[in-house]
């Protein structure tokens, strides 16, 4: 007990946790468009495959397999759909077995593979009892349907599993049993009359939950990510630890010991930990990057999202872990499984054959050594020896990662990182730490299976969840409408272009962009491209409440207002609300000009600018906008009105008139909502295009209207 508390107190400072996302944008935002795509009879659109030159999708549903032609950016359309889900009474027997005949006795497909050059291979949970099946892909239909693929793909649809393959032969990570708790790590299909192979016992793997797979084809091995409960510290009851485990591709098993087992099997612990703090133990998504074309393939790095088993609140990580820290780690010592004392020790002198590939004529001496010892003494740690991302406040379930070149010829990569609460954080590693340059909300609610597939030749991220599947752009660049805000988003894909004067994607054109992804110095790089916002006139009558727009360019920026009208009122006679407006009693004094200023790391930008003046009589202009703008990023110009002189008397009057008729609507519609006892509605600043008279009602403050009256 003493070392689990003495671990527990030495963790209690803190990390340079994520600052909060840039920019947000909601769910079917205008300025940042995605595509969505659903069929009314498919759901549970959760296995994606993305075709090899990027044109078509294909996507495992519950009961059915699409093809989907994503070569448009704008759309997603049905190519193909192949129907498969069990029968009536297969449904039957599932249901009478105690599952739930809706929710987990439908096929659900769990695996979908290119197996050779011209065939699909699926496997699907059908009636929690996996089946696989071919699909012709040129033709979209299904060929052949065996009849059990246990082993393949898990019974349950709720339980994690990865596959992969390589030269047709298919290598699973998956339970294999009714219940779920027999996992098994192997490969199917195996060519050249070779055994199919899998591991030596069930010990081996402590209730793991698989992740991912990848494959290093100089290496002839292949990799399985996964948590599972650690047995090495026996003094923290249920110690979930990431793992990633090796087997050669080519593993035929032992001659009389291990026999149809792997004789390759190895793993290790990933270990993803900042300095003094506990560590983020609970392994949720890889994501492989392949190494610049030409590179050694030891130089792939794997983008892992953990999460932590002792956090209360949500929390987590990102590490990078390099193949070549993992083959080094996987050459090195082992512990061995000692069965006198059921514990691990670590293994004394030299055991060269131990996590090798070509043991098929070992000697049963070596290969009862390597049956007991798979545990590796080293563990994995990330290229920067702690996370590159931090979060506290978010929960990433998924993860991947595009490695763009800059405006500067320097590579960045861009990591997208998908949250329980359905947004996708787009977030760039930059040398000073990561940043999250925008925040997308990409679902509804929270899911429990969800994916997502990178297309970065086509820069589109896919999203698969429980209702369809999303296409959402990697980048959006035409929302940055200065240079100021281009440069300030630091997104690797956009660049000012000074000679067009808009924010644009770095490969869009061969003329040069500005960026300054390091420093964001906008001063020095748009000294040229300084926008002067338009000055907007805005009439409005005595004694009504002026409310100015000015909405935040980002999350990071502050708002101040000027006004040279400060100087002459107190200060408690002009309100800024939170949304960034500001408010104010229209009275003789308060006539003038107003501007409202942006300021993000050290640079300031005026983002509106109002000159008020008093209103002409009513009769003359019926309509106005007070408003200004309609969202986020576009903004409308109101109609210049001219001023004419007027009497102060018959604006008084008219004011009156005006005010008295306000009152009473805010009466008659205050005692109409008490009596039918409905909670006020809110109104959205930000939305708000109503005509002048409702924006007075809505801005009145019972406090201000009686003192203020003439
Ligand atoms: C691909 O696999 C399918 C299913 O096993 C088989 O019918 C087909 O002949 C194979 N095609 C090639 C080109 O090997
Ligand atoms: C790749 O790198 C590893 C380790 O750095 C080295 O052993 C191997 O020979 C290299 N492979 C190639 C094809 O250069
Ligand atoms: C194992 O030995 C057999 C003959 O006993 C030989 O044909 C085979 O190539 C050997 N395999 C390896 C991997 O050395
Ligand atoms: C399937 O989708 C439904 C919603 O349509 C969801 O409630 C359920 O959890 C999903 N099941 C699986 C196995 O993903």
């Amino acid at each position: 007990m003493a070392p689990s508390v003495v671990l527990l107190l030495c963790l209690l400072s803190s990390v340079r946790s994520l600052p909060p996302p840039r920019t947000s944008f909601l769910l079917n935002s205008a300025d940042r468009p995605l595509v969505h795509f659903s069929l009314p009879d498919v759901h549970n659109t959760t296995t994606l495959l993305l075709s090899d030159d990027g044109s078509t999708l294909y996507v495992g549903a519950r009961d059915a397999v699409l093809s989907l032609d994503v070569r448009r950016s704008d759309a997603i359309s049905l190519k193909g759909k192949v129907e498969w889900s069990p029968s009536d009474a297969e449904i039957n027997e599932c249901r009478i077995k105690g599952k739930n005949p809706t929710g987990e006795c439908p096929n659900f497909v769990r695996v979908l593979q290119p197996i050779n050059s011209t065939h699909l291979y699926t496997c699907g949970s059908y009636a929690f009892s996996p089946h696989d099946a071919y699909i012709d892909a040129e033709s979209f239909s299904m060929v052949q349907n065996d009849l059990s693929a246990k082993g393949r793909c898990p019974f349950s649809p709720f339980q994690r599993n990865t596959a992969i393959t390589i030269d047709s032969e298919l290598f699973t990570a998956t339970t294999t049993d009714f219940r779920g708790s027999e996992p098994q790590i192997s490969r199917h299909f195996s060519k050249h009359g070779r055994p199919d192979v899998n591991q030596d016992s069930v010990s081996v793997l402590e209730e793991p939950t698989f992740v991912s797979s990848a494959s290093d084809p100089a290496g002839q091995k292949l990799y399985f990510f996964f948590n599972e409960v650690g047995k090495e510290f026996s003094f923290v009851d249920k110690l979930k630890i990431a793992r990633v485990a090796q087997v050669c591709k080519d593993d035929v098993g032992g001659q009389r010991t291990l026999q149809k087992k792997w004789t390759s099997f190895a793993k290790a612990p990933l270990v993803c930990q900042s300095p003094k703090q506990l560590p983020f133990s609970v392994l949720q998504d890889v994501f492989t990057l392949q190494p610049p074309e030409g590179s050694n393939t030891s130089e792939t790095l794997f983008y892992g999202v953990f999460t932590s088993q002792w956090s209360s609140g949500p929390e987590s990580a990102v590490c990078i872990f390099k193949l070549q820290d993992i083959q080094t780690v996987f050459d090195g010592s082992y512990r061995t499984f000692n069965m006198q004392t059921h514990q691990l020790s670590p293994l004394l002198g030299k055991h060269p054959y131990l996590g090798r590939c070509g043991l098929a004529n070992a000697t049963d001496s070596d290969l009862e050594e390597v049956k007991k010892s798979f545990l590796t003494s080293g563990v994995v740690k990330p290229v920067t020896d702690g996370p590159v991302v931090v979060s506290s406040g978010q929960q990433y379930s998924r993860v991947a990662a595009m490695r763009t070149k800059a405006a500067n010829g320097k590579q960045y990569t861009t990591l997208f990182l998908l949250t329980e609460s359905g947004f996708l954080h787009k977030v760039v590693l930059f040398d000073q730490g990561a940043r999250v340059i925008e925040e997308i909300q990409v679902l509804t609610q929270p899911q429990l299976v969800k994916s997502i597939v990178l297309s970065s030749t086509k820069g589109v991220l896919y999203v698969g969840t429980s209702e369809g599947v999303t296409a959402v752009p990697v980048a959006k660049c035409s929302v940055y409408r200065t240079c100021g805000q281009c440069v300030l988003a630091r997104d690797p894909l956009c660049g000012w272009s000074p000679t067009k004067g808009i924010c644009t994607s770095l490969d869009s054109s061969p003329d040069t962009k500005v960026q300054d992804l390091e420093n964001s110095n906008v001063e020095e790089v748009c000294h040229q491209q300084t926008r002067t916002s338009r000055d907007t006139e805005i009439s409005v009558n005595l004694n009504e409440v002026a409310t100015l727009q000015c909405l935040k360019p980002s999350n990071l920026a502050t708002l101040t207002w000027t006004s040279p009208q400060f100087s002459n009122l107190p200060e408690k006679h002009f309100v800024q609300s939170t949304d960034g407006s500001l408010s104010f009693l229209v009275s003789a004094s308060t006539f003038g000009t107003y501007s409202c200023e942006a300021e993000e790391g050290g640079y300031k930008e005026v983002v509106a600018s109002y000159t008020v003046r008093q209103m002409a009589p009513p009769r003359s202009n019926p309509s106005r906008d007070l408003n200004g703008h309609h969202d986020t990023h576009s903004w409308k110009e109101p109609v210049d009105i001219t001023h004419k002189e007027k009497s102060y008397y018959s604006e008084l009057v008219v004011v009156s008139l005006l005010l008295v008729i306000c009152i009473c609507i805010l009466a008659f519609v205050g005692l109409h909502m008490w009596r039918q006892r409905k909670p006020v509605h809110k109104v959205n600043p930000l939305v708000r295009k109503s005509p002048s008279l409702r924006l007075k009602t809505d801005s009145f403050t019972a406090a201000s209207l009686p003192s203020e009256l003439p």
